[in-house]
């Protein structure tokens, strides 16, 4: 039964229920089908899509950019040198101008109220394309990889591993917990995602029989893995904390001794990129031990990062077709 999400925002994940987001991944699926033969959308032509962009981006960039172009939509990037946001103008009277001129707006940026700020002002589908808190576009991609390697969700044993209170594991416990996952987070006690959000997450858990996990101890949280995730050590903004996160993480790399802890030979694993997985970036160079996962597990038959990269594409279009299309 499809459900009718014109006109609504995508900001955490928390204000769609589990049937929702199970209509965003199934769509998700078909856009990509209809992309595979050759089908080209018409569900957004004549939109007008302001993509504005705090932090640095290459798959959110280029993904809202082909779905807007694939549905026939003009998408327009507004980097943070390029507009007056922040520095000139107010998230309300910014709201309010790019509200008058375009049909939708994602934003990608450090503080989450901003994100609220143009949703609450601009009177058109605001969209989160990732703050300091939350990144719900990316979940979806997971989730449809998910879906992809193992045929479902409910009961896949989740294992997110490292940085547990960054915007990727508290978004993917807020899709987890919907979606009747076995999720759990495994990271040192000092980066334990805040209680409140574990809380709400217990909320949601109940309506599909969720389960979440908040543990440091490696091998009772990675034992028979379905998927084991991981992400960089310290996000975008935090880059002063990147030695002390090196010594904090360093026993939590995602690598052979963890996969073999699983038990379970056909894990797969996720990561919403970019990530350290060698030296050969100028920022792996310049920290040695930076990398959240083994080269060999990043180039193994277990990743399916790319097939994640991909699907960012058609779950977002969906997301915009859903809130914006015909
Ligand atoms: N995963 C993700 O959001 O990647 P980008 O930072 O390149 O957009
Ligand atoms: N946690 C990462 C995700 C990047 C897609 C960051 O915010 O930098």
């Amino acid at each position: 039964m499809p459900f009718n999400l014109k006109g609504r925002h995508f900001l955490t994940l928390k204000d769609h229920t589990s049937q929702e987001i199970d209509f965003l991944l199934q769509l998700s699926i078909k856009l990509k089908q209809d992309k595979y033969a050759g089908l080209r959308g018409k569900n957004l032509e004549g939109k007008n899509i302001a993509l504005i962009f705090e932090k640095p981006s290459t798959r959110t960039r280029c993904a809202f950019v082909i779905a807007c172009v694939d549905e026939g939509a003009h998408p327009e990037y507004l980097g943070k040198d390029d507009i007056q946001l922040g520095k000139k103008e107010t998230v309300k009277d910014t709201a309010r101008v790019l509200g008058r001129m375009f049909d939708g707006i994602q934003f990608r940026g450090f503080q989450h109220e901003t994100v609220e700020g143009l949703a609450q002002y601009a009177g058109i589908p605001v969209w989160n394309g990732l703050t300091d808190r939350y990144h719900p576009t990316q979940v979806l991609a997971d989730f449809m990889t998910v879906l992809e390697a193992k045929g479902k969700l409910q009961g896949i044993r989740f294992v997110y591993v490292g940085d547990g209170r960054n915007n990727m594991a508290n978004s993917l416990m807020i899709g987890a917990s919907k979606m009747g996952l076995d999720f759990r987070i495994v990271a040192p006690k000092v980066l334990f995602p805040a209680k409140e959000l574990v809380k709400e997450c217990q909320g949601f858990a109940e309506e599909r029989n969720a389960k979440i996990t908040i543990t440091d101890d490696i091998a009772t949280g990675v034992n028979a893995a379905d998927v084991i995730y991981t992400d960089v050590w310290a996000s975008m903004g935090e880059e002063a904390q990147i030695p002390e996160r090196i010594k904090l993480l360093k026993n939590f790399q995602v690598n052979r001794s963890m996969f073999d802890q699983t038990g379970n030979p056909d894990c797969i694993f996720l990561h919403c990129l970019p990530a350290f997985h060698n030296t050969e970036t100028k920022l792996a160079k310049q920290f040695p031990g930076i990398c959240e996962v083994s080269e060999e597990i990043f180039e193994s038959k277990h990743s399916q990062v790319f097939s994640e990269a991909e699907n960012r594409v058609h779950t977002i279009k969906a997301v915009m077709v859903a809130t914006l299309g015909k």
